[in-house]
């Protein structure tokens, strides 16, 4: 028989991956407070009541909580709504899976982290700087501190579910090339690590399977920029003719996001590396995986 897993939060850019990658082989039942799939039923996760009353009704053998806020600038402009959704739910998420003695996978970010170091490997110290940060990473320290087992995997720049879903970098410029845009502006201040959505998901799955329980940085491979990523995307649209980046600083940005980020989010998986299980491919190979899978005829 196979193993249920409960996924909570499933309707946006990651959960599209999950449910792609762990379908087959387990039973799921995923919620969002976004019905937007015909195999999502309702959940808002803010709500313990209905939450435990939904997971004690499928009777899992793990529980997923993925969803969250993931607008920077919504966050800090609504923080106590902030700290319900991203924090105070994971806490919602702890009680249910320990009532039931199930383990719970949480998501968290690279951005919890200051920007101050070269490299973060998975036990560096956070040190978070906004409001979505700080209330991702009080949800990581709960769970940590209180669940029974759980897997707390890191993600860095979130790329996947393409232009139905994907609310981030990479959708951000798509959208501006398929409205015709011919220049683009790019931040050359920020560093960081992209991850897709697709390879977290199959890394996360190959971590239960083993059952190592714990927490892991989980990021694409190799270590970058905005701006490199920007321009491998030109390149791997063959546009590198006909778009010009122009490289800005963050200044240029402030008013849309202004929400403070930190210069620098590289993870490093070192855990994942040391226990032989790191799946996570190179960041330009999974970049050029995603654009064929969900982008192919986007722009023609
Ligand atoms: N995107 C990134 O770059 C990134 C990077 C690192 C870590 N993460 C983490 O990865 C996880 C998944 O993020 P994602 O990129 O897939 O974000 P997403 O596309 O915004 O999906 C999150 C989903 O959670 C739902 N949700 C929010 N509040 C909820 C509630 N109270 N009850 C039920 N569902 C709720 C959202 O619904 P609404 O759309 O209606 O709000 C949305 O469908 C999050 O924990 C996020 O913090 C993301």
């Amino acid at each position: 028989m196979k193993k249920k897993i409960y996924i909570a939060g499933c309707g946006g850019m990651l959960g599209e991956a999950f449910y792609t990658q762990f379908r087959n082989d387990y039973e799921l039942k995923c919620t969002d407070k976004d019905v937007n799939e015909d195999w999502l039923s309702f959940l808002d996760f803010r709500d313990l009541d209905a939450y435990k009353k939904d997971v004690e009704e499928f009777q899992p053998d793990f529980l997923f909580h993925l969803g969250a806020y993931t607008d920077l600038e919504f966050c800090e402009e609504h923080a106590d709504d902030t700290y319900n959704t991203n924090t105070l739910a994971v806490e919602n998420a702890v009680y249910i899976a320990n009532q039931l003695n199930i383990p719970v996978l949480y998501i968290s970010t690279a951005g919890i982290f200051d920007g101050k170091k070269q490299f973060y490997d998975d036990w560096d110290q956070p040190s978070p700087i906004g409001v979505y940060a700080r209330a991702k990473y009080m949800a990581e320290r709960f769970v940590v501190e209180n669940a029974g087992r759980y897997l707390v995997c890191r993600a860095g720049w979130m790329m996947g579910s393409g232009p139905k879903k994907d609310k981030k970098f990479i959708q951000k410029l798509m959208k501006q090339l398929k409205d015709g845009k011919r220049e683009l502006f790019i931040v050359n201040d920020k560093d960081g690590t992209p991850t897709y959505t697709h390879d977290f998901a199959k890394n996360v799955k190959a971590l239960l399977e083993k059952e190592y329980w714990g927490l892991y940085n989980m990021v694409c491979g190799g270590q970058t920029s905005r701006f490199e990523v920007a321009k491998e995307l030109i390149d791997l649209l063959g546009l590198k003719d006909d778009v010009k980046l122009t490289a800005v600083s963050s200044e240029y940005f402030k008013k849309e996001f202004f929400a403070q980020r930190p210069a620098n989010e590289r993870l490093l998986n070192r855990k994942l590396d040391l226990r032989n299980i790191n799946l996570m491919q190179d960041w330009k190979v999974a970049l050029k995986y995603y654009l064929q899978n969900y982008y192919s005829d986007y722009l023609s």
